[in-house]
C-alpha cells in the first residue's frame, strides 16, 4: 500500500496559479518596491556571492540557461530560455522555474514557477538601477518592445521612482494595445506611439525590451539626447544586441556581471576592454553613478543569477502564514538515511 511520505521530506511549490494570487496578495506595486529593495540589498553584498557566468545551451531557435548562485547559506538556480520565435507559435518567448535550497544540509527548501517572477524580478532591477542611475525627478519613460516584460517594467518605473508617463512603441501595434489595456486603471498616463523615435520624445528613461535574435538598431545615436539614461534588457544573448554601437561610444555604461554581460550584453559588440562600472559598486557606494544632469547613463541589463536569487528569497519570506503553495514529495525520506532500498518496499503491493 502507498504510505504518505514523512512531513520532514516536503518541500513548497509555488504553481503559476498559486503565484498570480501571490502576487494580488502583496500588490504588484507593492512587490515590485519591496523586491527592488531586497536586490539592491543582495547587491550591497555582491562579494559574498558564488558568481559564474551562466551555464547557456544555444541553438538557431534560442538559448536554454541555467543560472545557479550562493550566499553561503542558501544556494539558487533558474532554468530560464528565451526563444523570439516561441510567439509566432503561440508560445512566449521566455519561461522559467528555479529552486533555493539549504547550503548546509543540500536540502531544497523551495520549488516555483518563475515566468512571472523572472518578469517582476527584472522590472525591480531596472528600477533600482534607474534609482541609481536616472536624473533625478525624472516622470517620463519611453517602453520600446511592448511584449511580455513591458507592464513589469512600467509599473516597477512607477513605484519605485514616481514615473508618471509611459510612451509606447512596437513594431506590432496589437501589442502596444494589449499594454495600453492591462495599464489602464494603472494611474500611469499611457500613450502609443508610431515610431522609436517619437516615442522617446521627451523621455528620461528609456527601456529598450525588444525580442529579435540579431545585431538590432532599437536606438540609433542621433535620437539620444544629454541625460538620458537608457535601460536596454532586450540584448541578453551572444548575436542579440538592441543598440548602434555609437550610443556605447558617448554612454558610462553599468552591467551586471562583466564576464556574462561581455558575451552577452550590448557591450559585445565593443572592444575587450570598453570600460564598464559594476552596478554592485554604485550600490555599495564604491562607485559613482550619475555624476551630472548631462551625462548619458546605460544599464547594459542581461539578467543575473543574484537577481533571481533574491527573488527567490523574497517569495519564500512572503509564503510565511500563506496558503499559497503546495507541498510536493520530490526527496526520498528513507526511515534510515542508509535504507533507500527499504523506502522504495513502502510503494510495493
Ligand atoms: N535582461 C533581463 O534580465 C531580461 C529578462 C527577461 C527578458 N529579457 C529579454 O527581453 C526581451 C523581451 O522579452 P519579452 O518576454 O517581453 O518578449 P516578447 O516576445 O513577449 O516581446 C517582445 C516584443 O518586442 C517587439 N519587437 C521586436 N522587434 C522590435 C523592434 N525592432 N522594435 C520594436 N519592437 C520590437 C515584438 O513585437 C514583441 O512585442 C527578450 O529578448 C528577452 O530575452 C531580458
Amino acid at each position: 500500500m502507498l504510505q504518505a511520505p514523512s512531513q520532514k521530506a516536503l518541500i513548497p511549490f509555488v504553481s503559476v496559479e498559486n503565484m498570480m494570487r501571490l502576487v494580488h496578495h502583496i500588490g504588484v506595486e507593492t512587490l515590485l518596491e519591496e523586491l527592488a529593495g531586497v536586490v539592491e540589498g543582495d547587491f550591497r553584498r555582491w562579494e559574498l556571492f558564488d558568481k559564474t557566468p551562466r551555464v547557456a545551451s544555444h541553438s538557431r531557435e534560442g538559448v536554454i540557461e541555467l543560472m545557479p548562485t550562493s550566499d553561503g547559506e542558501i544556494y539558487s538556480f533558474k532554468y530560464v530560455n528565451g526563444h523570439p520565435r516561441n510567439m509566432s507559435h503561440g508560445l512566449q518567448t521566455v519561461t522559467a522555474f528555479g529552486l533555493l535550497a539549504e547550503v548546509s544540509t543540500g536540502y531544497p527548501v523551495l520549488l516555483t514557477e518563475m515566468t512571472l517572477l523572472t518578469a517582476l524580478r527584472t522590472a525591480a532591477t531596472s528600477a533600482m538601477a534607474a534609482r541609481h542611475l536616472a536624473r533625478k525627478g525624472a516622470r517620463t519613460m519611453a517602453l520600446i518592445g511592448n511584449g511580455a516584460q513591458a507592464e513589469f517594467q512600467a509599473l516597477a518605473m512607477k513605484a519605485v521612482l514616481g514615473i508618471e508617463n509611459v510612451r509606447l512603441y512596437d513594431i506590432d501595434p496589437a501589442a502596444t494595445e494589449k499594454t495600453i489595456r492591462n495599464l489602464s486603471d494603472s494611474g500611469l498616463s499611457v500613450t502609443a506611439c508610431r515610431s522609436s523615435q517619437v516615442a522617446i520624445e521627451g523621455a528620461e528613461i528609456i527601456t529598450t525590451c525588444t525580442a529579435d535574435k540579431q545585431f538590432a538598431t532599437i536606438l540609433t545615436d542621433n535620437m539620444i539626447g544629454a541625460g538620458v539614461h537608457i535601460n536596454a534588457i532586450g540584448g541578453d544573448c551572444p548575436g542579440k544586441t538592441e543598440l548602434h554601437r555609437d550610443i556605447l561610444l558617448r554612454a558610462d555604461t553599468f552591467v551586471e556581471y562583466p564576464p556574462q554581460t561581455r558575451i552577452e550584453g550590448e557591450i559585445q559588440q565593443m572592444a575587450p576592454d570598453y570600460p564598464v562600472t559594476e552596478l554592485w559598486q554604485v550600490v555599495a557606494g564604491l562607485a559613482p553613478g550619475r555624476r551630472d544632469d548631462n551625462q548619458i547613463t546605460l544599464f547594459d541589463s542581461v539578467g543575473f543569477a543574484i537577481e533571481d536569487f533574491s527573488a527567490l528569497r523574497y517569495v519564500r519570506e512572503k509564503l510565511r502564514g500563506t496558503g499559497f503553495y503546495q507541498e510536493i514529495d520530490i526527496i526520498a525520506d528513507p526511515d534510515d538515511p542508509r535504507d533507500l532500498f527499504g523506502m522504495l518496499q513502502r510503494a510495493q503491493g
